[in-house]
């Protein structure tokens, strides 16, 4: 007998579709499960002001497959000289749907972020008025602190004192990877927190253990398991704090495979094979609909989506491992196990 679930179709709450060849290649892989996604705007030169995200979004629903009904939701990018009114000009109509904070040289493409906080307060307060959330990378980037002990050094010293500041602001802490992280969204009102399909499968071994292996390096990069048991564990509790935010990243292989590759996993593709599987092994199935298709929605005061999406259950799935960009390819990633739930077309 299959067994098959149906759920309402998931959205992906932080993704990179990047720009140009590697968006052609990659925008199917989301568009076809996925009904939204909010949309990273680290391009170079970033996507900085309404009028950036107006045409980015253009390109984005130009490059989309015929009869797609995929809907990309846009971020802005905060600069120390973002103009608060800008953001409340896109924010009012519907043009945008958060405002991503990156710390300066957190991340790929961050050097344009922010380095003084006092430099944002206007962008702040304005987004606390309205209600806009602010989507944050939470490392700090201190050379004297350790790359494992970033994401909590960031909520103790960076990000509560922040909160604390802006009473009303509603903040996504994105991509969190530690039980710190966890316990922290977890405890507060007006927070979510994204979890990856990769930190959910992951741990700093897979990436050092028997040969660095290029492939599972992102940021936050991937800590111990204890902290990975702690993201499954929020990702399977229902709690509707935590949603799916794939931060599926792709790069070109040459940059990956690099004496200094760069941070990012590609797993638009696979990522709901890989939650059915990972649900599954901790016998909470019937929460993959909380985490990928309603919590995410609850969240940015929106409508699950109208449809639904069916997976089924069978032999291994085979997903190609590599998808072709231009003269290069991106590397698809690997949970390390057999796959066997598919989404039915
Ligand atoms: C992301 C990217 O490549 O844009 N990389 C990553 O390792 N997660 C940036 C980010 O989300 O921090
Ligand atoms: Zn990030
Ligand atoms: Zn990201």
């Amino acid at each position: 007998m299959t067994q098959s679930l149906t759920i309402r179709r998931p959205d992906d709450w932080h993704l990179h579709l990047r720009d140009g060849a590697m968006m052609a290649a990659v925008l199917p892989e989301t568009a076809r499960h996925f009904g939204r996604a909010i949309v990273m705007p680290n391009l170079v030169p970033p996507v900085v002001r309404g009028d950036d995200a107006a045409a980015y979004r253009e390109r984005i629903l130009a490059a989309l497959p015929e009869g797609a009904t995929f809907q990309p939701l846009m971020t802005l990018y905060m600069t120390e000289t973002t103009d608060p009114e800008d953001v409340r000009a896109a924010a009012a109509s519907g043009l945008v749907t958060a405002v991503k904070l990156y710390p300066a040289g957190a991340t790929t493409n961050s050097h344009s972020g922010v380095r003084d906080f006092d430099k944002v307060r206007g962008v702040l307060e304005v987004m606390a008025e309205i209600g806009l959330p602010m989507c944050v990378h939470g490392e700090v980037t201190n050379h004297d602190v350790d790359i494992f002990d970033r994401e909590a050094v960031f909520i103790e010293t960076v990000l509560d004192p922040l909160r604390r500041a802006t009473p009303g602001l509603r903040v996504v802490m994105e991509h969190i990877t530690t039980r710190d992280g966890v316990n922290y969204v977890r405890s507060q009102e007006d927070m979510g927190g994204t979890i990856t399909t990769h930190h959910l499968i992951i741990n700093r071994n897979h990436i050092l253990v028997g040969g660095i292996k290029p492939h599972y390096y992102c940021l936050p990069v991937a800590k111990r398991e204890e902290h990975r048991l702690a993201l499954v564990e929020a990702a399977t509790s229902g709690d509707a704090h935590f949603f799916l935010g794939t931060d599926s990243a792709p790069h070109p292989d040459h940059l990956k495979e690099h004496a200094c590759g760069c941070a990012g996993v590609f797993s638009a593709t696979n990522t709901m094979s890989c939650l059915a599987e990972v649900l599954e092994t901790a016998g909470a199935l019937d929460k993959l609909e909380a985490f990928a298709s309603l919590n995410g929605p609850a969240f940015y005061r929106l409508a699950p989506n109208p449809d639904t999406i069916t997976l089924t259950k069978g032999d291994p799935v085979a997903y190609p491992a590599k998808f072709p960009v231009g003269e290069d390819h991106v590397t698809l990633f690997d949970p390390g196990f057999p796959l066997h739930w598919r989404v039915e077309d």
